[in-house]
């Protein structure tokens, strides 16, 4: 059995995924809501390893893989707030089913109500502490729409430092590009607040719209629509920058 790989009963196993308390789960299974690996199990007391388990679950939609912790990739869009206690948007955790909720999955870091793009979430604590952490340097890709035309003079700021107020030592762009006048990529590996506005402010332009494409060597796809999500697997997490 590999280290992963867990055994447990089926009533066990869909309460740790969210499901609901294991009265509820229980209830499901025995009328006959659960498919296991595609096959109708009305035993709650039988027990599964987990490796490559797949749950259908009457009541939700799709086909839920068990995952020890879950890992997410959100494309979110604008007007939502990275918050649990959101204060005057609708909260991004709002755009997941109840069981990624009912797992307590939070975003690992923040994005501002108005940026879009590239959003982690989880239940794994270790892999929000690493992947925050000042110490991990994790580095953060965004593309930012201008709203004057620049030239290389931006970057040439961004990359040497720029003082942000209440701040006590500057701030540099890790990478820095022009993908045409009005439209700058960017790489940080901070995470302050507001970072990539206040420090194209501080270099003399402004933000109209932001958008985070890249968390480490993990890209947002071109094909995942503004607030719809995904999951992901090891080694979509390992060139984020973790591993599980
Ligand atoms: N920098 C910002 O200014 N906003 C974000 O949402 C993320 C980084």
């Amino acid at each position: 059995m590999n280290k992963s790989n867990r055994r447990s009963t089926l009533e066990r196993l869909l309460q740790s995924q969210g499901f609901g308390a294991r009265k509820f789960c229980r209830s499901l299974i025995r009328s006959g809501g659960v498919l296991v690996n595609g096959n109708l199990c009305e035993d709650h007391d039988e027990v599964f390893e987990t490796e490559e388990l797949r749950f259908e679950v009457e009541g939700f939609d799709g086909v839920w893989p068990y995952c020890q912790h879950a890992y997410i990739l959100l494309n979110k869009p604008v007007g939502y707030e990275c918050s649990r206690a959101p204060k005057h948007h609708p909260s991004i955790l709002s755009l997941l089913p109840d069981p990624l909720r009912e797992r307590d999955v939070q975003p690992v870091g923040r994005l501002d109500v108005d940026t879009t793009g590239l959003l982690l979430l989880t239940d794994d604590g270790p892999c929000i502490h690493v992947l925050t952490s000042p110490r991990h340097a994790v580095p953060k890709v965004y593309r930012a729409v201008l709203a004057e035309a620049a030239g290389q003079d931006l970057c040439d700021q961004l990359l040497a430092g720029v003082l942000l107020k209440d701040e006590e030592e500057t701030l540099a762009a890790e990478a820095c590009r022009l993908i045409n006048p009005a439209l700058l990529e960017m790489t940080i590996t901070q995470g302050k607040y507001h970072q990539v506005r206040r420090m194209i402010a501080a270099a003399g332009n402004h933000v109209s719209a932001l958008s985070r494409i890249a968390i480490g060597d993990l890209l947002l796809p071109e094909d995942l629509a503004p607030g719809d999500w995904q999951w992901l697997d090891a080694r979509s997490m390992l060139l984020a920058g973790w591993s599980p």
